[in-house]
C-alpha cells in the first residue's frame, strides 16, 4: 500500500480499545453465572490458571504477530506462509458473518430496553413481555417469520453507531470512542454495585456467587468452562487482537499491554458479578423464591431477571434500568466495533480500498444479514449459530494458530521480536505454552465437546436444525474464506505472469 498505515495515538488509547474489545456482554452476563455454577470463588483457580497458561500467552502471540507483520490476520498469516492465509480469513469471516450479526441484534435489544426502562414498560411479567411481546418468539427454528419492527430499528441504530465510529478511523473513531466508553462503563457498573450492596438480600446473593466449593475442581468440565470463557472473553483466536496490534507503532510494549488487557478483563468480570449477584440476592429476598429460580444466565439474566429486580427496587428504579442497559450497550458496542474493524482492515489490507467505502459496505451488508436474527425464530438461530462458532470455530482456530506460530514461524522467532520491544521479557516457558500446552488443552476441549454432541444434539434442538443451521453456517463461512484465498492465489499467478 502506498499510504502510510494509521496508528494509535497513545498507548493508553490502544489499551482502551483492546480492553473494550475484551470487555463485552460476556463479562456482564456470562462470567458471574459461570462462577456460581462452577464452584463460586473456587472457580477463580481454574480461571486464573487458564488466563496465565492460555489467555496471556495467546494474547502476547496475537499482539506480537500483528505488530511484527503490520497487517490484519489474513495478511499476517500469509506472511508466515501463503498456505496459512486461510487461517486468517476464516475467523474474520465467522466473526463478521456470524457473531457480529447476532451480537448487534442483542445490543439492538438493549437499545430498545434502554427506552423501555424509562417507564418500566415490561410491566409485572417481564418473562412474558420479553419472549411473547418483544421477541414474538415462534415455536422453533424452522418457524422463522418476519423481522420484528422495533428490533430492526434497534439493530439499525447499532449498525449506524458502528459506522459512525469506524469511518472516522483508528485515532478519531475507535480510540476516542473507547476512551469515553470504558470509563463510563466502569462508572455505571460502580453505580449498580453501590445500589446492589444497599439492597436487602445482597449479602446472601454474594454468598451464592462466591462461596467456594473446592470439590468442583476435580470436575474436568469446570476446567473446560474456564478455558472457553477465557478465550471468548479476551476476544482471542478471532483475528481481532492481531488487527488492533497491527496499528501499533514500532516501539510498543507488547507483553505489558497483554498483561494489562488480560487482568483488566478478568477484574472487570469479577467486579460486574458483584452488581449482578447482589441484585439477584435482592430479587430472591423480595420474591421469596429459592435462589436457583431467580438466577439465570445470558439473555434470561439481562432481559428477564434484571428487569424483575428493577421493578422491585424502592427508589428511582428507572435510573438503574437505564444504567444497566446503557452499560450493556457500551460494553457491547466497543466489542462490536472491534469485529467490524478486524473485518474491514482485512479487506483494506487485501484490496487496498479506502476506509470509508469498506466500512459503509460492511455495515450495509451486515445490517441486512442481521435481519435473520430479528425474526420471530431469530433467538433459536442465534443460540445454535453461537454454539457452533464458539465451540468449534474458535477452538479449531486457536489450536491451529498456536501450532502455526509455534512450529512454522517458530515460537522463538516471535518471542525474540516481542522481547525486543517489551519491558517485561518472556522466557522459553512461553514457547512451551504455544507449542504444546495450549494446543493440547484445546484439542482436549474439542474432543470433549464432540463426544457430548454425539450423545445428544445441542440444546435439545432437532438434529437436522443443529446440522443445517449450526454446522451449515460454520461450513459456509469456511467456504467463503476458502473462496477468498484461492481467488487471491489466482490473482497472484496473473501478477507473476505479468512480471515475466
Ligand atoms: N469479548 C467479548 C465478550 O466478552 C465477546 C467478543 C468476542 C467480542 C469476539 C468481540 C469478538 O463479550
Amino acid at each position: 500500500m502506498t499510504t502510510e498505515r494509521e496508528q494509535w495515538r497513545t498507548r493508553r488509547g490502544f489499551l482502551f480499545a483492546a480492553i473494550g474489545s475484551a470487555i463485552g456482554l460476556g463479562n456482564i452476563w456470562r462470567f458471574s453465572y459461570m462462577t456460581y455454577t462452577n464452584g463460586g470463588a473456587a472457580f477463580l483457580i481454574p480461571y486464573i490458571f487458564a488466563l496465565v497458561t492460555a489467555g496471556i500467552p495467546i494474547l502476547i502471540l496475537e499482539f506480537g504477530l500483528g505488530h511484527r507483520m503490520g497487517a490484519a490476520a489474513p495478511l499476517a498469516f500469509r506472511r508466515i506462509h501463503q498456505r496459512w492465509e486461510i487461517l486468517g480469513w476464516w475467523p474474520i469471516i465467522f466473526i463478521m458473518l456470524g457473531i457480529q450479526l447476532y451480537y448487534t441484534v442483542i445490543i439492538g435489544w438493549c437499545v430498545d430496553y434502554l427506552a423501555y426502562s424509562v417507564r418500566l414498560a415490561w410491566g409485572t411479567d417481564a418473562n412474558a413481555f420479553f419472549f411473547k411481546q418483544f421477541l414474538q418468539l415462534s415455536a422453533g427454528p424452522w418457524e422463522v417469520g418476519k423481522p420484528v419492527g422495533l428490533i430492526v430499528l434497534g439493530v439499525a441504530i447499532v449498525w449506524a453507531a458502528n459506522w459512525l465510529i469506524c469511518t472516522k478511523g483508528i485515532q478519531k473513531g475507535v480510540e476516542r470512542a473507547c476512551q469515553v466508553f470504558m470509563p463510563l462503563l466502569f462508572i455505571l457498573i460502580t453505580l449498580l454495585i453501590v445500589r446492589g450492596f444497599t439492597l436487602p438480600g445482597a449479602k446472601q446473593g454474594l454468598l451464592w456467587y462466591l462461596k467456594p466449593d473446592f470439590s468442583r475442581l476435580t470436575d474436568l468440565g469446570v476446567w473446560r468452562s474456564a478455558y472457553s470463557q477465557t478465550f471468548f472473553s479476551l476476544s482471542i483466536a478471532f483475528g481481532i487482537m492481531i488487527t488492533y496490534a497491527s496499528y501499533l507503532p514500532r516501539r510498543s510494549d507488547i507483553t505489558g499491554s497483554a498483561i494489562i488487557t488480560a487482568f483488566s478483563d478478568a477484574g472487570f468480570s469479577i467486579f460486574a458479578g458483584l452488581a449482578v449477584f447482589t441484585t439477584l440476592g435482592f430479587m430472591a429476598h423480595t420474591s421469596g423464591l429459592p435462589f436457583e429460580k431467580v438466577v439465570t444466565e445470558g439473555i434470561g439474566l439481562a432481559f428477564v431477571a434484571y428487569p424483575r429486580a428493577i421493578n422491585a427496587m424502592p427508589y428511582l428504579p428507572a435510573v438503574f434500568g437505564v444504567a444497566f442497559f446503557l452499560a450493556l450497550i457500551l460494553a457491547g458496542l466497543s466489542s462490536s466495533v472491534s469485529i467490524l474493524e478486524a473485518f474491514a482492515t482485512s479487506l483494506m489490507d487485501e484490496y487496498g480500498i479506502g476506509r470509508r467505502l469498506t466500512i459503509t459496505l460492511s455495515c450495509l451488508g451486515g445490517f441486512f444479514l442481521s435481519l435473520i436474527f430479528t425474526t420471530r425464530g431469530g433467538l433459536f438461530w442465534l443460540d445454535i449459530v453461537d454454539h457452533y462458532i464458539l465451540q468449534y470455530g474458535l477452538v479449531v482456530v486457536g489450536l491451529l494458530e498456536c501450532l502455526v506460530v509455534g512450529w512454522v514461524l517458530g515460537a522463538d522467532t516471535l518471542r525474540h521480536h516481542v522481547n525486543s520491544t517489551s519491558v517485561i521479557q518472556i522466557g522459553r516457558v512461553w514457547d512451551f505454552c504455544v507449542k504444546y500446552l495450549t494446543p493440547a488443552i484445546l484439542g482436549f476441549i474439542l474432543v470433549g465437546t464432540l463426544i457430548e454432541e454425539i450423545r445428544a444434539p445441542y440444546g435439545g434442538y432437532p438434529r437436522a436444525a443443529t446440522l443445517l443451521i449450526g454446522v451449515g453456517w460454520l461450513a459456509a463461512t469456511l467456504l467463503v474464506a476458502w473462496f477468498i484465498t484461492t481467488r487471491r492465489k489466482g490473482l497472484d499467478v496473473e501478477h507473476l505472469l505479468e512480471g515475466l
